[in-house]
């Protein structure tokens, strides 16, 4: 990943938007602050200005959207992308009703160990130019299918030449054969020690089966210390303690959420009012350390995926808590990496509305990888401006849509939409 250049400079103007959808209302209408007719120029890698097609400056070049709908292009701020094999023999025991365990995970361990860099790096790849085709222009991805400090550092390494944000996740199950006490020690000491270098975050799953609440509560403290920003799974296969811990540790996201009492709900809603107390719970590197509070991630193909409960998002939204929706993209429980999926079952089985499923989809994801404001840090160490938004300064990330407005996106639900992609202001689709 690299940062906006020179030769970028040219100023391309995408005029006779039928809809933009800008998540600022201050520039349009709505939460998705919508504006209707509307233009954007994109000059060195950003959004230079955004408005009135009739009022548009000029130009080098003009792009003419002829009527169609753009958006900011999708943030998935939860993917397993770096892994080698698959799941369909479980994933067709689970359709016959077998239920998700997280023991299937280190089926994928084995695979991933037995894999060459270039096999790891060539699927990875495939499912980043998939993402792309489906609009998403921002990835997150996780290790955890490693579990050695080697296979650990080899997955964050290589993640980090084709992502925007590698997060840690050593505390994804315990390794078939290995002492659960032993390997927390590993994960929380030379595991971690030696995979920092190449994330900006720490991730454990809290669940039975996996990380319990004291378990958790090692790995966060150990990314504290060592100046990383943390997420969790949580909640995801019954009720626990994730939710609560992600919010009393100021973490920047908890993911899955299926499983929510009344409190964790509240608690949720409420990371946001003391948010500025909470950039210092957080941790350095990875966090811009500004006024944030936990977002609820909510990840519907997974749900679907394992047959679990739908993640409660219209509470979530009405308790007032941030909300993202990411794709989970992973072998096991969601092998997709269809953003547009993902936002057309939220508005059509989790209740959210269109602007509110695409700003979750957008900007909840960049608030839940801290990039929705200037001077995020990419994995290769280039300073990149917001994402998630359509407004001057930001990331010139976009996606037109082969349809009026972004409400097709669930009106026809299932159909590859996405006409052209700009990430950092360069044609990807
Ligand atoms: O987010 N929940 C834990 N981790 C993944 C599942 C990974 C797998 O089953 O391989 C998830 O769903």
């Amino acid at each position: 990943m690299s940062e906006p250049t020179a030769s970028d400079a040219r100023a391309m103007l995408i005029e006779n938007i039928g809809e933009l959808t800008t998540n600022d209302p201050e520039l349009g209408e709505g939460i998705g602050g919508r504006i209707r007719e509307a233009a954007v120029v994109v000059e060195g890698g950003r959004v230079a200005w955004v408005g009135a097609s009739s009022s548009a400056p000029a130009a080098d070049e003009r792009f003419d959207a002829d009527g169609r709908a753009v958006l900011p292009g999708w943030v998935d701020s939860h993917t397993h992308m770096v892994f080698a094999g698959d799941r369909t023999a479980e994933f067709e025991a689970r359709m016959a009703g077998e239920p998700y365990a997280a023991g299937g995970i280190n089926v994928t361990v084995n695979a991933t160990r037995a894999a060459s860099d270039p096999e790891l790096e060539a699927n990875l790849a495939r499912l980043v130019a998939e993402a792309r085709r489906g609009g998403t222009t921002t990835i997150e991805t996780k290790t955890g299918y490693g579990l050695t400090v080697g296979d650990e550092v080899r997955a964050a390494r290589l993640a980090g030449r084709q992502v925007d944000a590698v997060t840690f996740l050593g505390a994804h199950v315990v390794p078939a054969g290995a002492d659960s006490a032993e390997y927390l020690d590993l994960v929380t000491g030379p595991m971690l020690a030696a995979v920092a270098p190449y994330v900006s975050a720490v991730d454990v799953f809290c669940e039975t089966g996996a990380f319990d609440e004291a378990g958790t509560r090692r790995v966060l403290d150990a990314a504290r210390a060592a100046g990383l920003a943390t997420r969790l799974h949580g909640n995801q296969l019954g009720h626990g303690p994730g939710a609560r811990l992600a919010v009393e540790y100021g973490s920047l996201s908890v993911d899955h959420l299926g499983f929510l009492s009344d409190a964790d709900i509240e608690a949720l809603a409420g990371s946001w009012s003391g948010a500025g107390s909470r950039s210092a719970a957080r941790g350095g590197r990875g966090s811009q350390g500004g006024a944030h509070g936990t977002v609820a991630t909510v990840l519907p193909a997974c749900d679907l995926s394992t047959r679990m409960p739908l993640a409660p998002a219209r509470r979530l939204l009405d308790a007032g808590a941030v909300v993202a929706i990411a794709s989970n993209c992973n072998p096991g429980t969601s092998y997709t990496s269809s953003m547009a999926f993902c936002v057309a079952t939220a508005v059509l089985q989790m209740g959210l509305t269109i602007q509110e499923a695409v700003r979750a989809a957008t900007l909840g994801g960049a608030m839940a990888l801290d990039m929705d404001r200037d001077g995020w840090t990419d994995p290769a160490g280039a300073v990149q401006p917001a994402v998630g938004a359509v407004r001057a300064g930001a990331r010139a990330d976009l996606q037109l849509l082969e349809a009026p407005s972004a409400t097709h996106l669930a009106y026809r639900p299932g159909l590859p939409l996405v006409s052209a992609v700009w990430r950092a202001g360069e044609r990807v689709v």
